[in-house]
């Protein structure tokens, strides 16, 4: 009889959670006032707020007129919103919600017994320069029956010492908070031909080394959340420069710190004897960030390194690291190239202030100082690398900063001596930390850069890498300039193609009228003739060059560009979060963040104040390089 009834009790409660009773509406914050929930404090008002209050960001994403809004009066005013007591009868608790992320200080707390049993903050700015809530869920079966109360709290003062709620109600539906993602690597803001981590943070490229038929990109990575910190090297691996695979994270930190930024070479003549049998040993040079972590307090910065004797999918550190000691403050970012003629490696290292230090090694385990440089403006990452001028046999050396900006001079080994005034690399808004690959099977001199600065709202990932590129030595009528343009594999991603030449294009025509796309690779040899300029307009953004001024304009930002003859030529990459715009072949470059709107596919190209003759373009619709 006992077993009976227990099975039928078992059998009811199933189909009853199976069944999905109605949702149980706690409260939906539509009234005048909080009826029976008690406020105490100024933070919550005299009631629910219509919308946004004064002085603060856009309020959206909360259902009807009114929500709980703790902005009242602004940021300082703090206090709690208590409901009454409420017996748990269904699966979850789902609400809306929204502001500032402030454990315990700014929160909604599910109360049982007087204890929080469970709570949920805000995530601050959440989509981009305005306050959107969103749907997050409690399960709270474990507690069935159980009658509990619900608090509001605001004890936090300063940006983001608010919180925002709405819509609180029982059910046995999770709401699935409205994450724009819908599969891997294709959620709204995605990169579909850069690279950026499957998840959670990344920032500088690191140790880019070309081995065996594979481009390794270590990069910055903070393993377990979506900001900063945490410093690991991650890593992929891509055969061609587009395609990339990531793989488990490469140097993970320890009690000398964690992993900041470094390079990787190939010990060809294996000077550090790490080599096991006959696969060459891979060395990646980092800085041990030293009391970055509760792990390594107390610890300074110091240079280390990390081997791997199967082409790089196994890394160990040297056992004797620091290579190289403390010399003052933050120094870090170590990159290193061999030196044939001396066959040694240089090591060029950011100090700090302005300051940067060269460093020569036999063996990469002992390190000998040769001199220091000061370039005002500049800091963190140099790089340093030979290159052929104008692709000939003579070469020069060139140095460049975290922001790109570059000195061209020689180098004996022992001291660099720049011969050009700093140069600036990169016109964008998002161009930084600086990289180019060692080792490179053609000896393509191929540059990443960190697009610091992007947002990525709602998506599982942030930051992302720019599109590599390659870089040549050119001589110009103003001396030596570095130019820069995607690497050629770009061509790999090409899905459809459609070619114009010698199109006039009088005030209001538009050639591209028809055509649109969301990834895009356009290059076009524009004829200014009788024209003040011309603009692209591709998803929503205008790329725009003006004949008078000489300038190309794009996301808020200008780079200098003459005419060459009478035309001008730009290509530009258009990803689902990002443009890069490169003029007259590499002599300038923009690389900068947008979000690109879903639903925009539109391309236009127009003249403005006159004619334009477009001498040829073309426009290449790109595939994803992740399906
Ligand atoms: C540059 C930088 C480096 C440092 C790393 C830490 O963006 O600040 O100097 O090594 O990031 O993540």
């Amino acid at each position: 009889m006992k077993l009976f009834l227990l099975v039928v009790m078992g059998f009811f409660a199933g189909a009853a959670w199976a069944a999905d009773r109605a949702d149980v509406l706690i409260a939906d914050f539509e009234a005048k006032d909080y009826g029976q929930w008690k406020a105490e404090g100024e933070a919550f008002g005299p009631g629910p707020a219509q919308g946004t209050l004064p002085g603060q960001m856009p309020v959206t994403g909360y259902l009807g007129k009114g929500l709980v809004n703790s902005f009242f009066k602004g940021d300082d005013t703090t206090g709690k919103l208590t409901s009454p007591s409420l017996a748990i009868e269904r699966k979850y608790i789902n609400f809306l919600i929204g502001g500032g992320k402030n454990a315990e200080k700014s929160c909604i707390n599910l109360l049982i017994d007087g204890k929080t049993v469970r709570t949920a903050t805000g995530p601050n700015d959440r989509s981009g320069g305005s306050e959107e809530l969103d749907w997050a869920t409690w399960d709270v079966a474990e507690f069935a029956g159980k009658i509990a109360v619900i608090e509001i709290v605001d004890q936090a003062k300063g940006g983001w010492g608010h919180i925002n709620i709405d819509h609180i109600v029982q059910s046995d539906q999770k709401k699935e908070a409205s994450i724009v993602s819908d599969e891997l690597y294709n959620e709204t803001y995605r990169p579909q031909f850069h690279f950026s981590p499957r998840k959670n943070w990344t920032n500088d490229p690191n140790g880019l080394v070309y081995y065996q038929g594979e481009y390794h990109l270590f990069f910055q990575h903070n393993p377990f959340g979506i900001d900063w910190g945490n410093m690991t090297w991650g890593h992929a691996i891509s055969p061609d420069l587009v395609h990339w695979k990531q793989l488990g994270n490469a140097i993970d930190p320890d009690k000398l710190g964690t992993i900041f930024s470094g390079s990787a070479v190939v010990d060809w003549n294996n000077t550090a004897g790490f080599q096991k049998g006959d696969e060459k040993t891979l060395v990646a040079i980092y800085t041990a960030a030293g009391g970055t972590s509760e792990q390594s307090k107390g610890q300074p910065f110091t240079q280390c390194i990390a081997y791997s004797t199967d082409a790089g999918k196994t890394w160990t550190k040297y056992e004797k690291n620091p290579v190289l000691q403390h010399i003052v403050g933050g120094n870090r970012d170590p990159k290193v190239v061999w030196y044939e003629p001396d066959k040694k490696w240089i090591m060029a290292l950011y100090k700090d202030g302005s300051t940067f230090a060269f460093f020569s090694s036999a063996d990469l385990k002992n390190w000998t100082h040769l001199h220091d440089i000061d370039v005002p403006g500049c800091g963190e990452c140099p790089d340093f690398f030979q290159m052929p001028m104008d692709g000939g046999q003579k070469t020069k050396w060139v140095w460049t900063a975290a922001n790109g900006q570059y000195l061209i001079g020689s180098f004996d080994g022992k001291r660099f001596t720049p011969d050009t005034k700093l140069q600036r690399a990169d016109w964008g808004k998002n161009y930084y930390a600086v990289q180019t690959y060692s080792d490179t099977p053609d000896g393509r001199r191929i540059q990443i850069a960190w697009m610091n600065g992007g947002r990525y709202p709602k998506m599982p990932f942030n930051q992302q890498m720019s599109f590599p590129c390659e870089m040549k030595l050119r001589t110009t009528p103003q001396g030596l300039r570095i130019y820069r343009s995607p690497v050629k594999e770009i061509e790999l991603l090409r899905a459809k193609e459609l070619k114009w030449s010698n199109v006039t294009v009088k005030t209001g025509e538009n050639p591209l009228a028809g055509v649109s796309g969301e990834l895009l690779d356009i290059q076009a040899e524009i004829e200014l003739g009788d024209a003040s300029g011309f603009s692209f307009n591709t998803r929503g953004e205008i790329i725009s060059y003006s004949a008078a001024e000489k300038k190309v304009t794009c996301l808020g930002a200008s780079a200098p560009l003459e005419p060459v003859g009478k035309t001008i030529k730009l290509q530009i990459l258009v990803d689902r979060s990002s443009i890069e715009v490169f003029g007259n072949d590499g002599e300038i470059a923009m690389t900068s963040c947008f979000l690109a709107k879903p639903g925009n596919k539109d391309l236009a190209l127009t003249s403005t104040g006159g004619t334009i003759r477009v001498v040829s373009m073309q426009v290449y619709e790109l595939k994803s390089a992740w399906r």
